[in-house]
């Protein structure tokens, strides 16, 4: 028999539970900036692949069952693909990573969930993980993808092509350079 207490017990550890399931958030770190296809292409969009059809993809993020993640726009279409672990989608709301003078974009060597310097991050998935960019080169094209360090593998996932898990890839990194002041270029004469 169970006892009203332990019903009870059970009941608010489902609930926690439930509060830790449903609690992606997005990575602030970084400039990302909305958009859709019926907007203009950012200038300094982030540059990470190129699909089997030959289509520039530059990197972007979504939300899809409460997890951030990585995705793939073609700036010509807003064609945005992305894959969880599992599964590979199409999304029509998305952001897109935006370079700046002092903030620029780089894919470095990386395997097995290694946690490289400055790693951009989306944000977090619904298990409150950290959820990276990484890429690699597959099904006829360089494919962003989804990287959780803990399972070490670079998931890629594109349309119909089965799930790519790959421990050799790219990861994307941000590099921070000071701009010049102005007023000390001028006392060095
Ligand atoms: C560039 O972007 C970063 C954040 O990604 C921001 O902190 C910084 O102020 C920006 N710099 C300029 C010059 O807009």
């Amino acid at each position: 028999m169970y006892s009203p207490t332990k019903l009870i017990a059970c009941a608010l550890i489902f609930a926690q539970l439930l509060g830790t399931i449903y609690c992606g958030v997005y990575d602030n770190t970084d400039r990302w900036v909305v958009s859709d296809k019926t907007q203009n292409f950012p200038e300094n969009a982030v540059l990470g692949g190129i699909d089997s059809y030959g289509y520039d993809n530059y990197v972007g993020r979504i939300v899809y069952a409460s997890s951030i993640l990585p995705a793939r726009v073609r700036s010509e279409t807003g064609y945005t693909t992305y894959n969880t672990d599992t599964l590979a989608n199409q999304a029509t709301y998305y952001e897109l990573l935006v370079a700046n003078e002092t903030v620029s974009y780089h894919w470095v060597r990386s395997y097995d969930g290694f946690r490289e310097r400055n790693a951009v991050s989306v944000g977090t998935s619904a298990l409150n993980e950290r959820v990276y960019v990484c890429r690699a080169r597959t099904d006829g094209g360089i494919f962003i993808g989804t990287l959780y360090l803990a399972q070490k593998v670079c998931f890629i996932r594109y349309e119909n092509f089965p799930m790519r898990q790959i421990s050799k890839y790219e990861v994307l990194v941000r590099q921070v350079t000071p701009t010049a002041w102005a007023p000390f270029v001028n006392q060095i004469n």
